[in-house]
């Protein structure tokens, strides 16, 4: 499960945030499209949850683990558990696609052994199981990208990020690469899209976030669709007497808005306790 409640975002020097008061829940094996313009704070919210980056203020939990619990030590464990994939690949430009997977492998001590069984068999997930003692260089844009989801599920992650990975393909292309996300997604990993591409977004009908200028203005749960307009929250013009009558409570205005509940602090520290209790020290939980 992902979490932000009430992140914002100020870079250093920034006068405006990056990300303003942002709360949002993905349940494990949703697929989830994050939209926005240019700008918007797509990628610090990835940046968040990858921990590149720190908010500024409020509170990320993904997979069990309480961001605000998390030592340093802890973030590359952390890293090996989310699969992230960006627009531009990042590859290794000098080894080729069957040691680029094993790399990923590599670097987290499994056996070589199991890096024999596990690389051909990503590959061939990916459709690029003859493509193996190619270089990147020998590729096209839409097989590098498979490489690089290769390279992020072949530690098997419960959660891929995706940055825009559609951002340098021509559309026939992107289509390959998004029914591949669908594909691991029906296998039970959760799926993070952030993209500008409307026609996908469209044909799909997935949940859809929307965020404008760091603000988070729509969540349409299902049969999502593309519009980078779209409120959440929407002003009821009233008579000035109606207005002036009460404050409207939390939950009339969750009701009013059709929004669903901002998790409470308690409700946290509540959720964390559970988790801890539930599982052993340090183990990643979808
Ligand atoms: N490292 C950074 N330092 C300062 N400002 C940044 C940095 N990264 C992003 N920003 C600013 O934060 C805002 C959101 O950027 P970003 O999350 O990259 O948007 P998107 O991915 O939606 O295009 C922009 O105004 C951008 O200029
Ligand atoms: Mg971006």
């Amino acid at each position: 499960m992902i979490l932000l409640d009430d992140v914002v975002k100020y870079y250093p020097g920034d006068k405006e945030p990056a990300l303003d008061h942002v709360s949002l829940s993905i349940e494990p094996k949703e697929f989830v499209f994050l939209v926005g313009k240019s700008g918007a704070g797509k990628s610090t919210i990835i940046k968040m949850l990858t921990r590149e980056e720190k908010p500024t203020s409020g509170k990320i939990m993904v997979g069990g683990i309480d961001y605000d619990y998390l030592k340093k030590r802890h973030i590359p464990h952390l890293r090996r558990r989310l699969g992230v994939v960006f627009q531009d690949f990042k590859l290794l430009p000098n080894r080729t696609v069957y040691e680029n997977v094993a790399f990923a492998l590599e670097i987290v001590g499994v056996s070589n052994a199991e890096i024999r069984r596990t690389v051909p068999k990503v590959l061939e997930l990916v459709g690029l199981a003859d493509k193996g003692h190619k270089f990147p260089s020998e590729l096209s844009g839409g097989e590098r990208q498979r490489v690089a989801i290769a390279r992020s599920m072949a530690r098997q992650p419960k959660i891929l990020i995706a940055d825009e990975p559609t951002g340098n393909l021509d559309p026939e292309t992107s289509w390959g690469i998004v029914r591949l996300l669908e594909e691991i997604n029906n296998f039970g990993t959760t799926i993070l899209i952030t993209t500008h591409d409307e026609q996908i977004v469209n044909q799909l009908r997935k949940r859809v976030i929307t965020i404008r200028n760091g603000k988070m203005i729509g969540d349409q749960k299902n049969d999502g669709h593309y519009d980078l307009d779209a409120v959440r929250t929407r002003i009821v013009k009233r008579p000035l007497a109606a207005t002036r009558r009460a404050a409207p409570t939390a939950e009339e205005i969750r009701r009013a808005t059709n929004s669903r509940p901002v998790p409470t602090a308690q409700a946290h520290a509540h959720a964390a306790r559970q988790t801890n209790a539930a599982m052993p020290k340090r183990k990643f939980i979808q």
